[in-house]
């Protein structure tokens, strides 16, 4: 829906609501729809008791057969995966629930980007198209391969990169397109392949928090060339630090395996043998191995519960003047969810500032936060394009050229709307999607106290 639409003026405003709502109009306010149960005048910010005093599910869950299993490996003390089988178990069951031939399991998020990139030969010199609005790690691994990594705006509706923004960015030195199916969303999959097969490129998706995501029927992570996950503490499939990459090419995961094992041959684990390639150590533990099977076993239940919940919050903030929801894709069956984005519009709020709306739902008892920043800013940037690696592999006109172009203004403007919600607000029920919904609208109606 547009935003115009969404901004009903009064008298369209009273014509469609029923005549128990209109109670709620105040003078001055162009009035939210419905009545807030328990409805106070006076926000929490203000001294006003807030809508919700309960708490939220913290993270992660775990149950007495997880600490059992932890404890069996202690006891054994096959700790790595040389001497265990845990990792190898874990990597079976993962490419079997995603839909992918094979999976690698990795010590992280970030280190399986590495070996996906090294594996799909990502060089120095390269370019790589990403996504501005995503985790500091999509940059950084570009970054560590001393390749460039060239930003394509941000679809504001979705969060996710805006497909009609990348071909415009595509030189004689891009090599690859990482898609990142940011807060669990997943991103335009059908646009970005057929754009890198267009010009011969390579896809990694970056699905570090879309487990369990689905793009027309197919698991996000396998719909590139290569897909890489993490299961760092906070993400939700969790076991502390972790990460995967899916791929159905056997050839490429046998590099994958040899590049995160110090270059060993597929199948070998240690000692010295011949090595066909340059790698490091990447392994998983066999801890985190036990610990992503335990947790496994709660993975559709909880996706399923963070959709619903998901579908029924949209369908009841949606129609809040200043309050947009995130869009999926029609072809999305499904979003991980890892985290719930909406975006903000100041201009319905007296132009109150983003950060007065999250500390006034925050008093009423949601937690929430303003996400990612424009870190193409960021003195990162700067720091790598002056080094010497960077002054050799890259002419003087090309890094000017990249200087000029980095402006998003999309994604300069989504930074400055966007409001989260952790996936551990989505694992609980109707109810508790209520309060959110009016702990919003309290907030809307009463907006003239947030200045
Ligand atoms: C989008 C994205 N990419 C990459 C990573 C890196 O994963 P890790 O923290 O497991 O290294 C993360 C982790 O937060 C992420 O959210």
């Amino acid at each position: 829906m547009k935003q115009q639409d969404k901004d009903l003026n009064r008298r369209q405003f009273l014509t469609k609501v029923s005549a128990g709502t209109i109670a709620t109009v105040t003078a001055g306010h162009i009035p939210a729809y419905g009545d807030i149960p328990g409805k106070t005048k006076t926000l929490a910010i203000r001294g006003g008791k807030p809508i919700r005093t309960k708490s939220w599910p913290s993270w992660p869950i775990w149950d007495k057969s997880a600490e059992d299993s932890i404890l069996s490996v202690l006891r054994s003390g096959n700790w790595f995966r040389g001497r265990g089988t845990k990792v190898t178990e874990f990597e079976k069951k993962y490419a079997q629930v995603m839909g992918a031939k094979r999976c690698l399991a990795t010590a992280s998020g970030t280190t399986a980007l590495l070996v996906a990139m090294q594996a799909l030969g990502i060089d120095a010199g390269d370019e790589v198209i990403i996504s501005p609005y995503t985790f500091i790690a999509t940059y950084n691994v570009v970054f560590l391969n001393k390749a460039l990594p060239v930003f394509a705006d941000t679809d504001p509706e979705t969060f996710q990169i805006n497909p009609d923004k990348i071909e415009e960015r595509i030189n004689e030195r891009t090599k690859a397109i990482i898609p990142v199916h940011i807060l669990g969303l997943p991103a335009n999959m059908d646009k970005i392949n057929a754009i890198a097969r267009k010009h011969n490129l390579v896809v990694i998706e970056d699905a570090c928090q879309a487990w369990m995501a689905e793009w027309k029927g197919k698991k996000c992570g396998t719909l590139g060339d290569l897909g890489c996950f993490s299961f760092q503490n906070s993400k939700n499939l969790p076991s502390g630090e972790g990460g995967a990459v899916l791929g159905n090419n056997e050839e490429i995961m046998d590099r994958c395996y040899s590049i995160h094992n110090c270059g060993r041959r597929y199948g070998s684990i240690g000692g010295s043998s011949a090595y066909p390639i340059r790698g490091s150590n990447r392994r998983m533990q066999e801890f985190q191995a036990v610990i992503l099977m335990s947790q496994m076993q709660r993975l559709e239940k909880d996706a399923e519960r963070r959709n619903q919940n998901a579908k029924y919050l949209t369908s009841q903030i949606k129609d809040i003047p200043g309050i947009i929801p995130h869009k999926l894709y029609a072809e999305v069956n499904r979003a991980a969810y890892h985290l719930y984005p909406f975006r903000y519009k100041k201009e319905h709020f007296n132009n109150v500032p983003l950060s007065k709306f999250l500390a006034a739902l925050q008093a009423e008892g949601i937690p929430c936060s303003g996400g990612y920043g424009p870190q193409y800013k960021d003195e990162l940037i700067e720091e790598a394009l002056n080094s010497r690696g960077y002054q050799r592999l890259y002419s003087k006109e090309r890094l000017d050229k990249y200087r000029e172009e980095n402006h998003y203004p999309d994604n300069d403007q989504l930074c400055k709307e966007a409001v989260w919600l952790s996936q551990t607000l989505l694992l609980t029920t109707k109810e508790d999607m209520d309060d959110i919904a009016n702990a919003i609208r309290k907030v809307y109606q009463n907006r003239d106290q947030l200045t």
